[in-house]
């Protein structure tokens, strides 16, 4: 069996320092608010080079958090992208806020700047791009476009830690950035678990309000805010493994390159590309027809080898966005990308006879 991603082999050689240092932690009985909280804030810093750091309690945790903080309310439009994890746009919808979706590129999954001026409104407030796979989104573009139209960006690197563009990490690129440490993101904790990074000290400081039910000081309410806490364990658990982050990440690109190099000239298979930025490959994410698609995963079910699709329906035709109006065809770019992606194994313990396994299966059911 080839799995997706095997996280206890990963844990493995450092699984005593993980129960070292949960003894400790149920010793001092610090489960919140713990020293290690602050500690992961300082490693984020150091990590991202942005300037505040805020540990939460998830990614979506992150994303309400900072649309927040920046007064987003009911009747505001943010632009966002329909190819995402649910949480992007449910975030934007919980306040009241609507989500307004924009069409993707083909070749990067990512949301396209081209088509974001004509979505913007007098009611637009701001554009969350989606680092989708651990690739960052145009973000050249979009910057212009929200300098000009005065909107905030809210970078969406939930699965991108590491990521750059232009030389600088995902994080420094918008208003604020958020992250999220689920167990199976390249740094994963043993459960849920979230971050916001910012440049911005009167944000941060507002955003630091509203974690904690809105209280600069306890018990004195300035803003109506949420628990929105990452627990002393899970920064535990993050703050061993970050000192993996980037070897696990150069492994990954390192089985990414491998892929790419079987899938080359493939007629009717896009692969990722590496050269363009610096793409951390959460996820390893090829594009074929849907047809092909079905026979690769038929032969990855017979030879147990794991597979991901990611994601199989667009945001803009969930039964719960139906009153926003969208319909089949609004947005093709993204309803086909859902037909045709599928993810492969991108394990960073991978053996090299189990990748050459994957990309024959693949090529196989290309029928090549
Ligand atoms: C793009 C994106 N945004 C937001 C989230 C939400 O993060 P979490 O699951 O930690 O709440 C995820 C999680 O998978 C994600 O992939």
């Amino acid at each position: 069996m080839i799995p997706l991603l095997n996280i206890p082999k990963l844990h493995s050689p450092f699984q005593t320092e993980i129960e070292e240092s949960f003894r400790e932690l149920l010793l001092t009985g610090q489960f919140i608010n713990g020293p290690q909280i602050e500690e992961f804030e300082k490693k984020v810093i150091e990590f991202t080079g942005s300037k505040f750091a805020l540990a939460t309690g998830s990614g979506t945790d992150s994303l309400m958090l900072t649309l927040m903080a920046l007064g987003v309310k009911s009747g505001d439009e943010v632009i966002t992208t329909p190819y995402t994890f649910f949480s992007t746009a449910g975030s934007i919808a919980r306040l009241g806020a609507v989500p307004v979706f924009v069409d993707i590129e083909n070749s990067t999954f990512n949301i396209d700047p081209k088509l974001i001026d004509a979505a913007i409104t007098d009611k637009t407030v701001g554009i969350i791009p989606v680092h989708l796979f651990g690739n960052c989104a145009d973000m050249t573009s979009i910057q212009k476009i929200a300098a000009e139209k005065s909107l905030f960006i809210i970078e969406d690197a939930a699965q991108a830690i590491g990521a750059k563009q232009n030389g600088k990490f995902a994080g420094n690129m918008g208003d604020a950035a958020i992250f999220s440490f689920f167990p199976a993101k390249n740094l994963g904790a043993l459960g849920d678990a979230g971050g916001v990074v910012t440049n911005n000290s009167k944000l941060y400081k507002k955003m630091l309000a509203l974690r904690s039910h809105g209280a600069e000081k306890k018990y004195h309410h300035k803003y109506i805010g949420g628990n929105f806490r990452m627990d002393s364990l899970q920064a535990a658990m993050l703050n061993i493994k970050f000192k993996f982050l980037d070897e696990w990440t150069n492994k990954r690109r390192s089985v990414a390159g491998y892929y790419n190099t079987q899938f080359a000239g493939i007629k009717e298979l896009v692969t990722p590309e590496l050269e363009n930025d610096f793409h951390v490959y959460n996820q390893y994410v090829i594009r074929v027809p849907a047809n092909r698609r079905s026979s690769i995963i038929e032969l990855f079910k017979k030879r147990e080898i794991g597979f991901g699709i990611y994601y199989p329906a667009p945001l803009h035709l969930q039964p719960c966005f139906d009153y926003l109006g969208y319909k089949r065809g609004s947005l093709p770019k993204a309803e086909i990308a859902c037909l045709e992606n599928l993810a492969l194994p991108i394990d960073p313990n991978i053996s090299p006879d189990e990748m050459k396994l994957v990309a024959e299966t693949v090529k196989e059911g290309m029928n090549i």
